[in-house]
């Protein structure tokens, strides 16, 4: 079957003034990832801030082009593709953004937000539309009644509801899910990610799902991919990140999680160190300056995916046999 998205060393450099007097520089926003993602299953995409999560959703929803690589949506070369072709395409693409405030217009009507993209994509009549709208308010768990009601008056995670069933007016295939509970309520937040259960199971929905929040993503996804300055540093089934994380990042990323059950809890790994800048990333593997089994290959030679036992992993370290492996029974790796 065709992957709903595939991407093949996409990148994306910004330009970025250093200041008055002195020129641009390019930012490496994102710089290289490859993944694919089959109909109906999550991908989550972990990493610290500032590592490229939210660039990568403006790629995959052609918000952006890429500097670089290939974008294949249901099988189709974005980057290749005409304006009707792209047109297309952009109705199979959806985005829920974090802020359930700030990505409806307030000064418009629920029934009119959902309609939006009727309007625009359909030769939908206004009672058509009308319907649909209410319908699909139904359906996120929102009263029709309300249709007539502006955004201002709905709590929180309401307004998320009207976002997700915003993006669901057109059937898309893919919906991007940058943090989409991280500003609710924890109560909030169940409700909500059990209702998106539900509809990628109705709607046989391709999410590619943005959090930093590890206990959700393991609750919620198919697929991780952990990233690092711009890079995937691992990615593979869930489980297998989970249960044994290879690359020293997740390792670290997945110890400063707190663990409920005290037999699970062993060696923690701590992060050390700041982020460094996207302008000037480290070279070799840009994790090494934080990294505790780094040695001077890794400080120059850039560390390409290999495959460690069904998951892909960047690191000399791990392809070396360097970093132990198989945790010990017990340890939270
Ligand atoms: N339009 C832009 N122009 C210049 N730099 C940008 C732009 N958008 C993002 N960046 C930079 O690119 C890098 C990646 O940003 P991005 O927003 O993708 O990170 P993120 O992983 O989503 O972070 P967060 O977890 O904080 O949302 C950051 O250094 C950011 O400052
Ligand atoms: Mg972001």
């Amino acid at each position: 079957m065709t992957p709903v998205v595939e991407a093949v060393d996409l990148a994306r450099h910004y330009q970025v003034g250093q200041g008055l007097f002195s020129g641009n520089v390019t930012l490496k926003a994102l710089r290289g990832t490859s993944f694919s993602m089959p109909a109906g299953k999550t991908l989550a995409v972990v990493g610290e801030s500032g590592c490229g999560k939210s660039t990568l959703a403006r790629l995959v929803t052609l918000i952006e082009r890429p500097s670089s690589g290939i974008l294949r949506l249901d099988g189709v070369d974005a980057g290749a593709a005409d304006k009707p072709t792209l047109r297309e395409l952009r109705k199979k693409v959806q985005i829920v953004f974090q802020d359930p405030y700030g990505s409806l217009n307030p000064r418009k009507k629920v029934g009119a937000i959902l309609e939006e993209s009727l309007v625009i994509n359909t030769a939908m009549n206004a009672r058509e539309r009308a319907d649909a709208a209410r319908e699909m308010m139904d359906r996120v768990g929102l009263r029709p009644e309300y249709y007539d009601r502006y955004p201002h008056m709905f709590s929180g995670g309401q307004r998320q509801r009207i976002a997700i069933a915003r993006a669901l007016m057109l059937r898309p295939k893919l919906i991007v899910l940058d943090e989409p509970v991280s500003a609710l309520d924890v109560s909030i937040q169940a409700q909500v990610l059990n209702l998106l259960v539900d509809l990628q199971e109705e709607f046989n929905l391709t999410y590619l799902f943005i959090s930093h929040d590890l206990s959700v993503v393991r609750h919620f996804a198919d697929e991780v991919m952990v990233m690092y300055l711009g890079r995937a540093v691992e990615q593979g089934p869930r489980e297998a990140i989970f249960t044994t994380p290879r690359h020293p990042y997740t390792r670290a990323l997945l110890s400063s999680t707190p663990v409920a059950d005290p037999r699970r809890r062993g060696t923690r790994i701590k992060l050390v160190g700041e982020l460094p800048s996207p302008i000037d990333p480290p070279p070799g593997c840009a994790f090494h300056p934080r990294c505790a089994y780094a040695n001077e290959r890794c400080r120059v030679e850039f560390p390409e995916g290999i495959d460690a036992g069904g998951q892909l992993v960047a690191c000399h370290g791990v392809e070396e046999g360097r970093i132990d492996t198989a945790p010990p029974p017990g340890a939270i790796f």
